[in-house]
């Protein structure tokens, strides 16, 4: 019986085998077995690339024009001093997103697509820097906040406190040794100009980086406070930090959604939604009442009309919340009510430049990562196309010889960018390929999140045939059911522009970004550009012509 076994099990095997590639493939496929060679026959109904690409003069010329622009951009911004540090951090933005977003923007113009480039992808510099945190191989936004912003690896959940502060250990935070200020603390001390900007509510763990320090990230209102047995009289809550406490409390520029957490309960916002705030304060008023006392003009906007006026004659300090919670992704949006991320940062490049000595900017991309966080893929690369336009318009606003521009991303998810698909097949459509029982699978997929299905007959469903295939709010299919999908522990990418660029290439923590642009612009307690000390080879060039003066004398 054993050795009947033996026998009949190759042959099944053999047979399904055959099965499954007449399925798969419809002809027995060339290639090795890892590499089926797949029909990579263009298709007519697809855009088709250039003639000009099935010649070598095409691809010469390409990086003959890449080398250039590459040798143009050491020449203009590689020395010098940053005057101006704009910091752009899409949140979630792994490295598979940027191929898919610079897809779908090419495919969106009627092109191919993979040759697109999103606006920042052409900067002269290029590096990856680790995600992980003290205390997770995984990192959320709250620990890579302050890595980025204030140049220290701490605790998953917590802002602006060291690694020494466990997550809702209000106690531990009160130790100011723990605390650590953000690069913006390090431009005003220097007295340059700051302002935040971002598509979430302002209090989210990203922008809170710039300003708060905090135990727990979901503190963004004194009620989130209490609601984990806190005071929020020993430890304020975000929303309170920014408006009364240093450095949010001078911040020229503060750009986002979440109004609720500045709010009372009893107070309804001009959208219609009720305050969160359960300490009768009314933070807009106070963040007025103490502009107002320091005799300096300011305006608090809550719509894109407000916002285009305030634009034309630009007051000293500007509170702009767009959204009770956050603002709502570009795709669904009432554009009538709401900014676009370009718009903002388009206005608070023009408020910070009056400021002769120069500022710092940080600006978010915030909700590429809720939309991959709902594996509603088209979302979260619209959003990244959408960050990319913001930052097309920094560049045009802002000279590569006195301004730095970084772009980069707090952690990555996990996205994944399926095979094999001819050139310019829909980045947003299925696969050129099936899976093994002849269903079609999605070029973009997740690893895990809500958009799992139940295998009939152990078999994926056709998920094409579902009703709202392709749809904005239709999620692609993962492998493993999870409310939430996960962010991914993988490498960001760090692209830089202007002054010193070149610091941001190779591989780095992501807490060296603040220092590197610190050191660009010469501010912040670490190694600055414009002193001597810092430049050991200079240094050592001086102290060899002294000897060699003093040989010859
Ligand atoms: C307030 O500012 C205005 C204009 O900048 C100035 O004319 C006025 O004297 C200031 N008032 C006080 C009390 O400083
Ligand atoms: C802001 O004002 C400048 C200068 O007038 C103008 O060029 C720009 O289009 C305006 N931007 C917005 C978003 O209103
Ligand atoms: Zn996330």
């Amino acid at each position: 019986m054993g050795s009947a076994h033996s026998q009949s099990t190759p042959n099944m095997l053999s047979s399904l085998a055959a099965v499954t590639l007449l399925l798969c493939c419809g002809q027995l496929a060339a290639g090795d077995r890892y590499h089926p060679e797949v029909k990579a026959k263009l298709r007519a109904d697809r855009p088709t690339p250039a003639q000009a690409e099935r010649t070598a003069a095409f691809w010469y010329n390409e990086a003959r024009s890449a080398i250039e622009g590459q040798l143009g951009h050491r020449l203009g911004g590689g020395g010098g001093k940053a005057r101006n540090v704009v910091l752009f951090m899409g949140d979630g933005m792994s490295v598979p997103t940027l191929a898919a977003a610079r897809t779908l923007l090419g495919q969106r113009n009627g092109r191919t697509g993979e040759e697109a480039q999103l606006s920042f992808e052409s900067f002269p510099s290029l590096g990856l820097t680790k995600t992980y945190c003290v205390n997770a191989q995984t990192a959320d936004s709250a620990c890579t906040a302050t890595a980025y912003l204030c140049g220290v690896k701490t605790n998953s959940g917590t802002i602006g406190v060291t690694a020494a502060v466990p997550r809702r250990d209000c106690a531990a935070s009160l130790d100011k040794s723990t605390n650590v200020e953000s690069i913006a603390a390090w431009a005003l001390a220097d007295g340059r100009d700051a302002g935040i900007v971002t598509t979430t509510r302002i209090t989210h763990a990203s922008p809170a980086g710039a300003f708060a320090k905090v135990a727990n990230r979901h503190w963004e209102s004194d009620s989130d406070v209490r609601g984990d047995s806190q005071d929020p009289n020993v430890c304020p809550d975000i929303a309170y930090q920014m408006i009364n406490s240093y450095p949010g409390n001078e911040f020229k520029v503060l750009f986002g959604g979440g109004r609720r957490e500045f709010l009372p309960t009893d107070v309804v916002d001009e959208e219609g939604t009720r305050g969160r705030r359960t300490d009768g304060r009314n933070l807009i008023n106070e963040w007025q009442n103490d502009k107002r006392s320091r005799n300096v003009s300011y305006q608090y906007v809550w719509n894109r009309n407000q916002l285009i006026s305030a634009n034309v004659s630009l007051p000293d300090y500007m509170l702009g919340l767009f959204e009770s919670s956050h603002m709502q992704y570009n795709m669904e949006a009432d554009l009538v009510t709401e900014p676009t991320l370009e718009e903002l940062t388009e206005v608070a490049i023009r408020s910070l430049s009056r400021n002769e000595k120069g500022f710092f900017l940080f600006v978010e991309g915030g909700r590429i990562d809720h939309a991959h966080h709902d594996n509603l893929v088209e979302l979260a690369l619209d959003e990244t196309i959408e960050f990319s336009k913001a930052i097309g318009r920094a560049t045009e606003l802002l000279s590569e010889e006195d301004s730095l521009i970084v772009v980069t991303s707090d952690h990555a998810h996990v996205m994944s960018f399926n095979g094999y698909t001819t050139r310019g097949g829909d980045v947003l459509g299925v696969s050129d390929s099936r899976d093994r029982h002849g269903r079609p699978y999605m070029t973009l997929s997740y690893t895990n999140g809500p958009g799992f299905r139940p295998h009939v007959n152990g078999m994926r469903v056709d998920v094409t045939a579902e009703q709202g295939f392709g749809e904005l709010d239709w999620r692609s299919h993962v492998d493993v059911p999870l409310a939430s999908e996960t962010h991914g522990a993988d490498d960001v990418a760090v692209f830089a522009r202007g002054p010193h660029h070149a610091l941001f290439t190779g591989m780095f923590e992501q807490s060296g970004v603040p220092h590197r642009m610190a050191y660009a612009a010469c501010i912040g307690p670490g190694l600055h550009a414009c002193s001597a000390a810092a430049r050991p080879a200079l240094a050592a060039s001086f102290a060899l012509l002294f000897a060699m003066l003093l040989l010859l004398r």
